[in-house]
């Protein structure tokens, strides 16, 4: 018997939807990326993506169904992204997905949006072996854990203050680089020398397992703008300069991000390592990543481009495995801003 998931995600900035068969086969995907909205803004305005998910998702996901020639009734299950996120974005995938459920009756199933983003490594790389080392880093995580099977997350380490993804956000911005400040602060650094700036080590708390980017975040601060200046005084830096302090921050968060991950790996013993938020779409992060978990005989699962930053596809990925193990939710499915672990 075949299965088909219907995947929702609105957690953040990205509007999604995905149809996937067995959990292997994309029949159906729509992303509407609100970045350009946000833009004018800096970052993301909560109101504003509410917004743009009431208008978006409805449209899309009709849209979608047509084109796959998919009807309610050869959907299995309804999976939805409920926790974590911005609450008032999370509420208007949660509603639309059971609004749907109850009018076309069938389970729904709500998903945890960081399990998702290992779900997508699993998804892209089914050779991945359990137990294996997952870094999750986004705008909202950084969060390394030891996955002993597709349930069992242990968490390993975290981060102390911003996310790896806010840090890269907020630092575009005092170098005025734009947003979103990950891909704008990859450009740039292509150009620029990674050891201009000493920071390397500034994001390695003392305890060997935690991340922290505030001081770095100074450090950048500081450099561009002055002691005394703050966030709105004047930039001091050329354009080199610019290209060097993103490529310094850019090497120290990745210096960070790979010593934890497999650091982790080496003390659990494991063979792979999977990768999976937006910020593993940076390919100095892939790249480094690939070396240092070489050295130690680990294999990297690391999910394309479009599977790292927000979708649907690994929604439907985890909301399949959920529904095979009959993990379902009802009507009563609540929306949650934070998770433990
Ligand atoms: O997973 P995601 O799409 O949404 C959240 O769940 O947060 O991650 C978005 C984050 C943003 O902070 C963005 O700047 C960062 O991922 N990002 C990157 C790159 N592309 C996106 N960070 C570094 N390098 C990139 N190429
Ligand atoms: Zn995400």
């Amino acid at each position: 018997m075949t299965q088909l998931i219907l995947g929702i995600e609105s957690s953040c900035d990205e509007t999604a939807a995905a149809l996937i068969r067995d959990g292997r086969e994309v029949v159906g995907s729509f992303v509407a990326s609100q970045v350009d909205l946000h833009r004018q803004f800096g970052g993301v305005v909560p109101e504003v993506a509410c917004r743009a998910h009431m208008e978006c998702l409805m449209p899309g996901l009709d849209k979608m169904l047509g084109e796959a020639e998919v009807t309610p009734d050869a959907i299995d299950a309804i999976a939805v992204t409920n926790r974590p996120g911005l609450i008032g974005a999370l509420l208007v995938g949660v509603s639309a997905a059971k609004g749907l459920a109850f009018a076309w009756d069938k389970p729904l199933i709500g998903v945890n949006h960081i399990e998702a983003h290992i779900a997508a490594a699993r998804f892209h790389q089914p050779e991945l072996e359990m137990p294996f080392v997952a870094l999750v880093v986004s705008g909202g995580h950084t969060n390394v854990y030891y996955v002993k099977d597709e349930d069992t997350y242990e968490l390993l380490g975290s981060t102390r203050d911003d996310a790896a993804g806010e840090a890269f956000d907020k630092v575009a911005k005092l170098l005025d680089l734009g947003f979103p400040g990950g891909p704008r602060i990859e450009k740039a650094a292509q150009k620029g020398n990674p050891k201009a700036y000493h920071w390397k080590n500034s994001c390695l708390p003392d305890d060997g397992v935690s991340f922290s980017f505030s001081g770095i975040k100074t450090g950048v601060l500081y450099t561009a703008r002055g002691q005394n200046a703050g966030r709105k005084g004047p930039l001091l830096l050329n354009e080199q300069e610019v290209a060097d302090a993103a490529a310094s921050f850019q090497r120290a968060v990745v210096h960070a991000l790979v010593t934890r991950t497999v650091d982790a790996a080496k003390a659990r013993g494991v063979k792979w390592i999977a990768i999976g938020g937006g910020v593993a779409a940076n390919s100095y992060l892939r790249g480094r990543m690939q070396e240092a978990a070489g050295r130690i005989g680990c294999h990297v699962a690391i999910p394309p481009m479009n599977l790292c930053t927000d979708n649907a596809v690994m929604i439907a990925v985890r909301g399949g495995e959920l529904f095979r193990s009959a993990c379902y939710d009802d009507l009563a499915l609540e929306a949650f801003a934070r998770t433990v672990g």
